[in-house]
């Protein structure tokens, strides 16, 4: 699936080095200019002969304001020379001199990863720019090594992982994800012009407020058509996005660990390796672009993308910190009894944590609650037939609580400084070495000794006053070092107990990334559960993200407004999961969940491992469609949605894709056989009410 294709074309075509990169349908061009500049010069469907791409040329200058070096698309430019677009590299060597003058120095494929080689031209820093191509997904995956070869120190500024150029338009528009908690995952488009658009997070985590990717077209592409680059950065903590049209129209898209308060001091012999970014183009519209981070998140980042996620049923809103074993055990018959396949425990359940005032980071049962500790309870569950989960937040502690008393030099902070808290707690400092392996024994310990197939990992607050005394380098390699402890933590438990599927969470969707994907199988989205907000946000986080990634559950917001039916429908669309207070469920709510649980169990390898489409988008609409459908496109699920308006009383045919156009299917709950095409052109006309929904089975009955 990695398989890359990569080429040089041979030496006496062309005298100077030149690469084309192509995946199944695009290609991707960059080489050595006549000056020794490495330029981008393609990115964009793939051509049907090497000759085809262009290669770089001799740039005059504009005037002595515009010399060549500013106008051309260098394709990974470090800050040096009168250039003043935004750089991917910034860097300070020890007599002073903050500029770059990066030189070609050789190139090799290893293991199917493009290295090339630049090397400034006076000091020992070498640069490699990495490239992999993943010709399935259409898509390329870039990230960069700076090595320090000398004697001195070398300070990074800025150590982005790519710039991506995109080919101008006529209304070139960004689309992105903006949000905040309770609300993420709003897609806006807007129209780009000359100047720089920054997203970012100064969090310490990926945030709620802004995610890690961009798609960018000509201002005419739709879900189904058009061209569309896109791309994203695989990396879990504060990141920078800038989209920059310059003074003469080029647009470049750079993404890399945010530099804002980011230093690193790399030191002799050292070498600083940058996250991956990953960037690919379309010609058929912002849900095949959806579509191709999917298929590549469930194949090549999440490392069991591939096996079914079970309906789950989560205890927080029903008992929040009121966790006891009777009542645990009561919710856990009734969800065994409904078809729930896993009973997960949230918070709530650890000593003394009867509020969120305490008890963050003492992670062993609460005696009082568990009196004969978790085991109880998980052999009740297991007896009921499903599988245990419990929640944790380890990079947490309150003030108020053992560890926090035994180590409170452990938490970021600054000496002189109060400790800011939110939500009464602090941040333990996962670059530190101890803190990691205070969290990993402890975890571990954990995990050996209950049996949890399960963990929902969540982080409740953004960083303040981000010191850390004694740090080995400069302090503010924090906002990297943090990271890189926290993949180290997680990592490491994840390879010793591979049986625990794990769920990325920090108040809803704060940690959405595909970094945390390499080691999290899901994500809870956000902590708003109320279904009609819920349709924009899991719209939203489709962008990126796939069905399989997204944890839904079935809660009692809105109970009295919205009928039941209509939240399992929203929820069934992704990982299904409920978190309502059971015991308080009627008989009929309890029938209506264990039929729609069963039929979400039908339908459920379809909407996690098939090709979603956005028929109609849920953003700021009233009447919203969905449909997944099969790989072989032999069967597929439709779900729509009417919320709040009372008009129009006649809906539009929903228009179906992803069909054989000369197959023969048949819609659940309509008469009659059509063909693929007919449903996708004549599609499927719905009575609906508000607040009502429908989920529709399709199924192929003859090619
Ligand atoms: C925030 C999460 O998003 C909720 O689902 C829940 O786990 C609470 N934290 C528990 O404190």
């Amino acid at each position: 699936m990695t398989t890359p294709l990569l080429s040089s074309p041979p030496p006496s075509a062309f005298p100077t080095p030149f690469w084309v990169l192509e995946t199944d349908h695009t290609g991707y061009a960059f080489g050595l200019n006549p000056d020794g500049q490495l330029v981008h010069t393609y990115w964009g469907p793939r051509l049907p002969r090497q000759e085809d791409y262009p290669r770089p040329e001799a740039i005059e200058e504009w005037s002595s304001f515009n010399r060549p070096v500013h106008l051309i698309t260098e394709e990974y430019p470090g800050e040096g020379g009168p250039k003043y677009v935004e750089p991917c590299l910034k860097v300070q060597f020890a007599d002073g001199t903050r500029d770059l003058a990066l030189q070609y120095a050789g190139a090799e494929t290893v293991d199917g990863v493009l290295n090339l080689h630049l090397r400034d031209a006076t000091y020992p820093l070498a640069v490699t720019l990495h490239y992999r191509t993943h010709p399935a997904h259409d898509l390329i995956e870039r990230w960069v090594t700076l090595s320090n070869e000398g004697e001195d120190v070398m300070v990074l500024d800025r150590a982005w992982s790519a710039q991506w150029h995109v080919p101008a338009g006529e209304h070139d528009r960004l689309s992105h994800l903006t949000g905040r908690w309770a609300d993420e995952f709003q897609l806006h488009r807007e129209l780009l012009t000359q100047g720089v658009k920054v997203l970012e997070s100064r969090r310490l985590t990926t945030s709620h407020h802004h995610n890690p990717w961009f798609a960018l077209d000509h201002g005419q592409a739709g879900e189904e058509s058009g061209a569309v680059w896109f791309g994203v950065l695989a990396w879990s903590g504060n990141w920078k996005l800038t989209a920059e049209v310059t003074d003469f129209g080029q647009n470049r898209i750079s993404l890399g660990v945010n530099d804002w308060d980011f230093v690193w001091r790399l030191q002799p012999g050292e070498r600083f390796e940058t996250p991956a970014s990953l960037g690919g183009f379309t010609a058929r519209g912002f849900g095949a672009a959806s579509r191709h981070l999917h298929d590549f998140i469930r194949q090549g980042v999440v490392p069991r993308g591939g096996e079914l996620r079970r309906v789950l049923y989560n205890s927080w809103e029903a008992t929040t910190f009121d966790v006891t074993e009777a009542g645990q055990v009561e919710l856990a018959e009734i969800a065994a009894e409904l078809g729930v396949e896993l009973f997960v425990v949230d918070d709530g359940w650890f000593h003394g944590r009867d509020a969120d005032t305490r008890a963050l980071g003492d992670w062993w049962p609460d005696e009082k609650k568990f009196p004969n500790g978790l085991q109880p309870l998980i052999e009740r569950v297991k007896a009921l037939g499903m599988e245990f989960g419990l929640w944790v937040e380890p990079e947490m502690v309150n003030p108020d609580s053992d560890l926090y008393r035994a180590h409170p030099d452990w938490v970021i902070h600054y000496p002189t400084r109060a400790r800011s808290q939110a939500r009464n707690q602090l941040i333990l400092n996962l670059g530190r070495e101890d803190v990691q392996a205070y969290l990993i024994e402890t975890l571990d310990r954990l995990l050996i000794e209950h049996d949890i197939t399960f963990i929902k990992w969540d982080m409740n607050r953004n960083v303040s006053e981000p010191g850390w005394p004694g740090a080995p380098g400069d302090p503010r390699e924090l906002w990297v070092r943090y990271v890189q402890g926290l993949y180290h933590v997680w990592g490491t438990l994840k390879a010793r107990h591979p049986k625990v599927v794990w769920q990325s969470c920090s108040g809803g969707g704060g940690r959405a990334d595909l970094g945390i994907l390499r080691l999290a199988d899901q994500i809870w989205v956000s902590d708003n559960t109320s279904a009609p907000a819920r349709l924009e946000i899991q719209e939203g986080f489709s962008q990126v993200f796939p069905a399989n990634t997204m944890e839904a559950w079935v809660t009692d917001a809105g109970r009295n407004q919205v009928p039941l039916e209509f939240r399992m429908h929203v929820s069934m669309a992704g990982s299904l999961g409920l978190g309502g207070h059971l015991a308080h469920w009627t008989e009929e709510e309890r029938r209506v969940a264990r039929r729609e649980i069963a039929r979400y169990k039908a339908v459920r390898h379809i909407v996690q491992f098939g090709d979603q489409y956005r028929l109609r988008p849920a953003q700021k609409q009233a009447f919203s469609a969905v449909q997944y459908v099969s790989k072989d496109r032999s069967e597929a699920v439709l779900f729509a949605f009417r919320t709040h308006i009372a008009r129009p009383t006649t809906l539009p045919p929903v228009l179906l894709r992803g069909l054989d156009e000369a197959g023969l299917y048949e819609v659940e709950g309509v008469e009659g056989v059509r063909s693929g095409a007919a449903w996708m052109n004549v599609g499927v006309t719905l009575t609906l009410g508000d607040f009502q929904s429908t989920v529709r089975r399709i199924r192929r009955i003859s090619k």
